[in-house]
């Protein structure tokens, strides 16, 4: 059984179009400790992939999860002729840009691998995890980590642990394509010191300098294609007296409180559509 962690973006900027219709990235990731669960057993009967799902989110078990098809990845490049059953117990909603779809993949990949004696090496792994998504390669070491390209670049940084995030959940979810096809000019320009202070922050643990440091330019084209999430941001703002951060192209909404702050923002959310989680960076 293997943790599969949700992440944040804590920074996020959009460099340019690229001509395959992706688009350049700069971000920082975090792996939280707020995740869902995957077992993975190898060797069954039949040559099927199977999926059985168990928690409180509801998604597709055929080959539109990205857990499937990591599998069927997994299985025809490490030549694995007999099945894989696969059991997931979602918590991490979909189409919120915590990446859960991207991790179940991810540790789907990393725990069958070792199950069947590591026969892809790390390159490999990473190469099948591109492929997938572009999110995918960072988790299979998790942590803290710069992503360049398509956010599949990897460098590792260095994170202090026990910063606090409240996650904030609306009933809304977004799909990344839309997202990114509403991407224009008017995008606000990302702050002229660019990552770095964020990446101080992460490092020192710093929950006031990491909201100040947070930027995410999908924020304009996710409330532009969703205008449910415009309303339910101000929402939040108001209670919370500052705009909440948005991980990737959203819904999921985030606060950095400080250690003392905890308490008072959630009785702030209090009654908001959606839930809330309680969640540490790079645990
Ligand atoms: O890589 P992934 O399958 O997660 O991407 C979903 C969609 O998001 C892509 O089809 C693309 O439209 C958009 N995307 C992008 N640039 C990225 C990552 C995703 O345009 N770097």
């Amino acid at each position: 059984m293997g943790a599969s962690p949700a992440k944040l973006n804590l920074y996020l900027d959009v460099l340019g179009r690229r001509d395959d219709g992706f688009h350049e990235l700069e971000t920082l990731f975090a792996a939280l400790s707020f995740g869902d669960e995957v077992e993975v057993a190898l060797g069954t009967p039949d040559a099927a992939i199977t999926l059985e799902l168990a928690g409180s989110v509801e998604v597709p078990t055929d080959g539109r999860n990205l857990a499937v098809r990591a599998a069927q990845a997994w299985a025809e490049a490490a030549g694995h002729a007999s099945g894989v059953a696969l059991r997931l117990t979602k918590q991490v909603p979909v189409g919120a840009g915590l990446g859960g779809g991207s991790s179940n993949a991810a540790t789907v990949l990393r725990l069958a691998n070792t199950a069947a004696g590591s026969p892809l090496d790390e390159a490999q792994l990473h190469g099948l995890a591109a492929d997938l998504g572009s999110d995918v390669p960072f988790f299979l070491h998790g942590g803290a980590a710069v992503g360049r390209g398509r956010g599949e670049q990897l460098a590792p940084v260095e994170a202090a642990s026990g910063v606090v995030a409240i996650l904030i959940l609306p009933p809304i979810a977004c799909e990344t394509a839309v997202v990114f096809r509403n991407m224009s000019a008017r995008v606000r320009a990302a702050p002229a010191e660019g990552l770095a202070p964020a990446q101080a922050a992460l490092r020192r643990g710093d929950p006031l300098a990491l909201r100040e440091a947070h930027y995410n330019a999908l924020a304009v084209p996710a409330l532009g294609a969703y205008p449910a999430l415009i309303r339910f941001t101000s929402q939040v703002e108001q209670r919370l007296g500052r705009p909440p951060c948005l991980s990737g192209s959203g819904a999921a909404l985030f606060d950095l409180p400080a250690p003392d702050e905890i308490e008072s923002v959630l009785s702030a959310l209090e009654g908001l559509p959606g839930r809330r989680v309680v969640a540490t960076l790079c645990p």
